[in-house]
């Protein structure tokens, strides 16, 4: 009787539950979401986010943080050689308008690394950006790049 009951508990929130992941993972298209952030990092002061075709050097080996509120580090990549870094994220983490409204990107590594005559204290932020989706095979990918990164002295 109690194996039962549990039983049919389990299966209500089992039933419960589905669409709601179902709807998150943006399946109801028939696609599976996914949210990209890609971007270049220069080693520069601002003023750019060192798009190809920019004059201005690229930052490699940065670490880049999405941070979400104050200080809650949500994903981070290391850029390359090229200055490049992508971070993927699933819309069970984050919701676009959410991603969109309340996170940013941060870069702590100290611009003296990449140029020595750059701050070795404080760091780059960039606010976010949506330029629209992908379609690749099954996958719906939200494309986000950094609106434009800029030097602050304090990162907190
Ligand atoms: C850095 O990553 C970008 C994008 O994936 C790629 O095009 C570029 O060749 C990479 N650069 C290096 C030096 O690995």
């Amino acid at each position: 009787m109690a194996l039962k009951s549990i039983l049919l508990v389990f299966l209500v929130l089992a039933a419960a539950a589905a669409p709601i992941a179902v709807a998150q993972l943006g399946l109801l298209n028939g696609l599976l979401g996914l949210i990209s952030i890609k971007g270049t990092v220069a080693c520069s002061l601002g003023g750019g986010t060192a798009a190809s075709g920019s004059a201005l050097p690229v930052f490699p080996n940065a670490l880049v943080q999405l941070q979400c509120g104050p200080g809650n580090v949500v994903a981070s990549s290391t850029t390359n050689g090229s200055g490049v870094f992508s971070i993927i994220l699933d819309p069970l983490q984050m919701l676009l308008s959410s991603l969109l409204n309340n996170c940013g990107l941060v870069v702590n590594t100290p611009l003296a690394s990449c140029n020595a005559q750059l701050p070795a204290l404080g760091g780059l932020r960039s606010p976010l950006q949506f330029i629209g989706s992908t379609v690749q095979g099954l996958l719906n990918i939200a494309n986000v790049i950094p609106t434009e990164f800029r030097y602050v002295s304090a990162t907190t």
